[in-house]
């Protein structure tokens, strides 16, 4: 029972419908430390039925280990890279390890993670969390970054107690929640 959170949860609960109906959102929670943002996005992964959820959880240990997020993140989607432009496939593959290349392209890891995303989206809608997002490692966070850049024109969304709350339009039926510290 989250006490004084009906607001937020109602907002959370808002987006998912909206996801739900083909609206993609973003939506960055920012607030102190304890004060209830594992919770809350831990309550959208809990009402997110019908969802495919990617969920992640930074750490410390990898905050200096280029792509760890995305390697974790894009995981069970890999099986779709045949789906997605080859050059793209191809520079996730190597960023992801599972391929050896010369140097990264990063353009082309950023654009492959988003059109993986998108693939995914396509048959159900897709929730990403990724919680503790200040200890995401660089190129993951500006791969999450770029991917919700479509619609960063939409601006702020809401604005909770805790802190401000941002919401961009990720690809169609999309709905990312990131998390981090102020
Ligand atoms: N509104 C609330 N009502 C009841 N309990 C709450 C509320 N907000 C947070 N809590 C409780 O406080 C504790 C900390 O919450 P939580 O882990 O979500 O905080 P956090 O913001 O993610 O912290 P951190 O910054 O350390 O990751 C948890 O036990 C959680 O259940
Ligand atoms: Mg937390």
């Amino acid at each position: 029972m989250l006490i004084g959170r009906e607001r937020q949860l109602g907002q959370l609960d808002a987006l998912l419908s909206e996801a739900r109906l083909g609206k993609g959102r973003a939506l960055v929670l920012r607030g102190s430390a304890g004060i209830g943002k594992t919770v809350l996005l831990d309550h959208a992964v809990q009402q997110a039925s019908g969802f495919q959820v990617l969920h992640y959880t930074a750490v410390e240990s990898e905050a200096e280990l280029p792509f760890a997020c995305l390697h974790a993140l894009l995981g069970p989607l890999l099986v779709r890279l045949s789906e997605i432009p080859e050059t793209q496939a191809h520079a996730l593959r190597a960023a992801l390890a599972l391929k050896s290349m010369a140097s990264t392209n990063r353009l082309a890891v950023y654009a492959g993670a988003l059109s993986l995303f998108g693939v995914a989206a396509e048959g159900a809608p897709l929730l990403v969390v990724v919680d503790d997002a200040h200890w995401l490692d660089r190129p993951s966070a500006e791969a999450l970054t770029f991917a919700a850049r479509p619609a960063r024109a939409a601006s702020t969304w809401c604005s909770t107690s805790m802190a401000a709350a941002t919401a961009i339009s990720p690809p169609a039926s999309a709905f990312w929640i990131t998390c981090s510290i102020a």
